[in-house]
């Protein structure tokens, strides 16, 4: 009987339940296996917090946002480091895998997840990733799940800026989820024919906006709609050392870049500003159809790996294919908008500005 370790890390995102659930059914269906849950990401590992799942608990879950195994965030950072609780996280989690007699662990998560999954199958053990993020920029995957999802939440909030804007005249700024990466406010700001995108790849300079606003004052319409990732920077940010970065946005008077824009655009331009983050709502809730169905596909393919006891890789999606792609190249880096990618091209198209 093979024993399945299975665990979601990192932020939560929809469809992680779908993924749990695809990963357990194809599981039963190719294998006599047994289910173990681990609980709250690695921490569960760390400190011996499971449950042995039955196959009822897989069920219903398919369409349920968040993740019923729980998630932490457990930065790769700390994962070595043992003087600040003097607990040997790695060698803790070795340890229980080892109790539990486990075949192999499930890593379902972002970025952060893989790096901490490669770790781990660097100590020996068998591992599988799935990827999941809302800011799909999992380096070896055309696609993550979560993402539609939060592509299509954030595009419903912009549809629904839209008609404030034009109804009042007034400039609304989106700030969308993306510290690094702009996908999601570049697929949402082109769906929701926003007219400014700025995200963190392309740094933008205030003019290039102003101008951008101003041009299409000049064709009598008075209102504009700016889709800001919350990571975006202008471009002398974008030429600071990390360090100065820091310090100069712990002391930005605004809390967040979209304000700061707002009133820089109040202030030079005479506009009214509106300012709207939806935040945690984008990661929130129900996963789209499209989600569901990645999920489950990811899911069932890692049931795959499993039975052909293919560990050390991560399922991922290459020219629209399911593939199985080392753990380690997953986890070297983040895959980010490049200046010459076909969306950021069309947006162009279309009469998008990216302010740079
Ligand atoms: O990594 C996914 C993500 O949603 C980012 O886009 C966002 O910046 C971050 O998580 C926020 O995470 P939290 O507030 O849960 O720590």
């Amino acid at each position: 009987k093979k024993r399945i370790g299975i665990l979601t890390s990192g932020g939560d995102c929809p469809g992680l339940n779908a993924a749990i659930r695809g990963v357990a059914r194809a599981s039963y269906d190719l294998l006599d296996c047994e289910i173990i849950g681990i609980k709250g990401g690695y921490k569960g590992l760390i400190d011996a917090d499971y449950k042995v799942m039955a196959s009822h608990d897989f069920s219903g879950i398919l369409t349920r946002g968040g993740t019923i195994l729980g998630t932490h965030r457990t930065p790769f950072k700390q994962m070595r480091k043992i003087e600040e609780d003097g607990i040997d996280k790695v060698a803790n989690m070795v340890k229980h895998y080892n109790q539990l007699k486990l075949d192999c662990l499930v890593t379902i998560g972002g970025n952060g997840t893989h790096k901490n999954a490669n770790l781990l199958r660097e100590e020996g053990l068998n591992v599988i990733g799935l990827p999941k993020t809302i800011d799909n920029d999992i380096y070896g995957t055309e696609m993550t799940f979560g993402f539609h999802s939060a592509v299509d939440i954030a595009t419903e909030v912009i549809d629904r800026i839209h008609t404030t804007a034009d109804s009042h005249d007034r400039v609304m700024l989106i700030e969308l989820m993306g510290h690094k990466a702009g996908w999601l406010t570049l697929f949402s700001g082109i769906a929701g024919g926003a007219d400014v995108v700025l995200i963190p790849e392309i740094p933008y300079s205030e003019e290039k906006v102003y101008e951008a606003l101003e041009e299409r004052r000049k064709k009598g319409k008075d209102f504009s709609i700016i889709a800001v990732a919350e990571g975006a920077v202008n471009k002398e940010e974008a030429a600071m050392s990390k360090k100065d970065f820091k310090r100069y946005r712990e002391e930005m008077p605004f809390q967040t870049v979209s304000y700061r824009l707002a009133n820089q655009i109040s202030t030079n331009l005479g506009f009214e500003t509106r300012v709207t983050i939806p935040g945690h709502q984008q990661r929130g809730g129900s996963p789209s159809a499209y989600d569901r169905v990645l999920a489950t596909k990811l899911g069932a393919y890692a049931a795959r790996l499993i039975a052909e006891e293919n560990y050390g890789n991560t399922v991922s999606i290459v020219n629209n294919k399911l593939r199985a792609t080392p753990l380690e190249d997953m986890a070297a880096k983040l895959k980010l908008v490049t200046r010459d990618d076909d969306l950021v091209k069309t947006g162009e198209a279309v009469g998008l500005t990216y302010g740079d």
